[in-house]
């Protein structure tokens, strides 16, 4: 049974393992293998530790193991990955449902998030909406919203 819960001291390493084996072995099917080594080398467990003090950020955990990660800042979205073995089992979905519902809680009426060229089915499938594109450090990103206000998260 997968859970959901605030990043914890001692998760760092998890999560940085969870990133950079989803960026070599599913992101790197859509974006060159430079950028893939620039993302690996940027989400370290101390660059994890860092994303915990400026923003909100969750794990998702089956058995004590953590299988997926996402942040929020507000009602932005930031560092979705899930641990390959685990992808398509609904814990994306699940990790996009608790930061939606916290954010609409906060009364925003919207989220927003930037998309990988990899995760933009996905979100679409969450319900969210093309507004423009990106051109980031980090490649090519769509960005998209989805209106939280009236909507089934
Ligand atoms: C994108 C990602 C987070 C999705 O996580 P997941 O746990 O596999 O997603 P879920 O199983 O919760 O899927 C939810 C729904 O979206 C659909 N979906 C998932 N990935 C999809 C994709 N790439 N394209 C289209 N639909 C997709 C699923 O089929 C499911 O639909 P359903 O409810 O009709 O069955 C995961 O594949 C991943 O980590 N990808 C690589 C990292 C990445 O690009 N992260 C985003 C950085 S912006």
């Amino acid at each position: 049974m997968v859970q959901i819960r605030s990043l914890q001291a001692g998760d760092s390493t998890a999560v940085s393992d969870v990133v950079t084996q989803c960026l070599r072995e599913i992101n790197s099917r859509d974006y060159p293998e430079e950028i893939i080594a620039r993302m690996c080398a940027y989400f370290s467990p101390r660059q994890i530790e860092r994303l915990g003090e400026e923003r909100q950020v969750f794990v998702a955990v089956d058995n004590g193991t953590v299988v997926g990660t996402v942040s929020r800042d507000g009602n932005r979205v930031f560092t979705m990955f899930v641990q390959p073995r685990m992808i398509g089992h609904g814990v994306g979905r699940r990790l996009m449902q608790h930061i939606e519902t916290q954010a609409a809680g906060e009364g925003y009426d919207h989220m927003e998030t930037g998309a990988s060229i990899t995760a933009h089915g996905f979100y679409q499938r969450l319900g969210y909406v093309d507004v423009r594109t990106s051109e980031t450090e980090f490649g090519f990103n769509y960005i998209l919203r989805k209106p939280l206000r009236g909507t089934r998260a």
